[in-house]
C-alpha cells in the first residue's frame, strides 16, 4: 500500500479542513495572547531547531516504559505499581507541553499538512484521553482496566507518531528551509553595487543557491532567500523592520546582522553571508569556520 498517497486522500475529507479551521481559529487566539518569548520558547528558538520533537521524545519514552512495567505488574511484579504510576504520571505532563509546542507550530501550517497536522493532533488528544482514563481507574483500585486504556493509548499513539513523521519527512515540516549552500568558499560576483537601490530585496542565484541581497546601514547585506521556517522567498516576502527583517509569510523575524531568530515560528537562523564591495561589484561567499 501506499502509505503517503492513503495519508494524503484521507486528510482531503471536508469535514477534516472545516474541523482544522475551527481549532486553528478558536485555540489560535490563546497561543497569539501569549508573550513572544513563550510562544519563541515553545517554537525551540531557544534549541536552534523545534521544541516539540523533542519533547516528544519524552513523551514516547515514558509510554514505552509504562507499557513495559505493566506486562511486568500483570506478571505479578505488584511491587513495581509506584514505578507504573510515574511512568504514566511523567508521559502525561511531558504530553501536555509537546502537544502545546506542537500545536503552536501547527497553527502557522498551511494546506495539507496542516491538514495532516489536524488528524495528527486527534490522535494525541485520544490517545491522551485514554491515558487519563487509565489513570483515574488505577486510583479507583481497578489497575487491570487501567493497564488495558494504557495499551489502547499507546496503539492510539502509534498513528499519531506516525502522521507527525509524515509532516516531517514528506511534508518538510520542521526541516530548515534555508537553502545549503555548501560549494565553495571562494568570494562570488553577484552584481553591480550601483544597480542595488535602497529598500530593494533583490535576489540572485550563487551556485545555484538563491541569494537575497539589500542596503543595510550603509552597507551591503546578502542573506538566504528562502526563509528557514518554510521557505518562502524573502527577496518578495521580507521586510526591513529596523535591525531585522519579517518573513511575511507567517511572520518569523530574524537578526539582519547575523540572521538569529528574534521571533518564530522559524526555529532556525537564517544563513548571512560575507559581502565586500570590489571594483563597483558586489561580492558573496559563505562566512569561514
Ligand atoms: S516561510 Fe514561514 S515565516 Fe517565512
Amino acid at each position: 500500500m501506499n502509505w503517503t498517497l492513503f495519508v494524503d486522500r484521507l486528510v482531503d475529507q471536508p469535514w477534516i479542513e472545516s474541523g482544522a479551521d475551527a481549532v486553528k481559529e478558536s485555540a489560535g487566539k490563546v497561543i497569539d495572547a501569549l508573550p513572544r518569548r513563550v510562544r519563541n520558547f515553545l517554537h525551540g528558538v531557544w534549541l536552534g531547531h523545534p521544541f516539540h520533537p523533542v519533547i516528544t521524545d519524552i513523551v514516547v519514552g515514558s509510554y514505552s516504559t509504562l507499557a513495559v512495567l505493566d506486562v511486568a505488574e500483570a506478571a505479578g511484579a505488584k511491587q513495581i505499581a509506584p514505578a507504573t504510576d510515574l511512568a504514566l504520571a511523567t508521559g502525561l505532563s511531558s504530553g501536555m507541553l509537546a502537544a502545546a509546542a506542537g500545536f503552536t507550530d501547527w497553527r502557522v501550517l498551511d494546506g495539507k499538512a496542516r491538514k495532516i497536522g489536524f488528524v495528527h493532533m486527534l490522535f494525541n488528544v485520544t490517545g491522551t484521553l485514554l491515558y487519563i482514563a487509565s489513570l483515574i481507574a488505577r486510583k479507583g483500585g481497578n489497575r487491570g482496566l487501567g493497564r488495558g486504556l494504557a495499551f489502547a493509548g499507546y496503539g492510539t499513539l502509534f498513528g499519531g507518531a506516525y502522521l507527525g513523521g509524515h509532516l516531517v519527512f514528506a511534508k518538510n515540516v520542521g526541516v530548515d528551509h534555508a537553502a545549503d549552500w555548501e560549494t565553495t568558499s571562494e568570494y562570488k560576483n553577484a552584481g553591480s553595487e550601483a544597480d542595488l537601490m535602497p529598500g530593494e530585496l533583490r535576489r540572485v542565484m550563487l551556485d545555484e543557491a538563491p541569494v537575497v541581497l539589500f542596503r543595510h546601514s550603509g552597507t551591503v547585506i546578502a542573506m538566504s532567500d528562502s526563509c528557514a521556517h518554510m521557505g518562502c522567498p524573502l527577496s518578495e516576502r521580507g521586510i526591513i523592520e529596523g535591525d531585522s527583517i519579517r518573513c511575511s509569510c507567517h511572520g518569523s523575524r530574524y537578526r539582519i546582522v547575523d540572521g538569529l531568530v528574534i521571533e518564530g515560528p522559524s526555529a532556525h537562523p537564517q544563513p548571512v553571508y560575507d559581502v565586500r564591495l570590489r571594483s563597483g561589484q558586489i561580492e558573496v561567499r559563505q562566512p569561514k569556520g
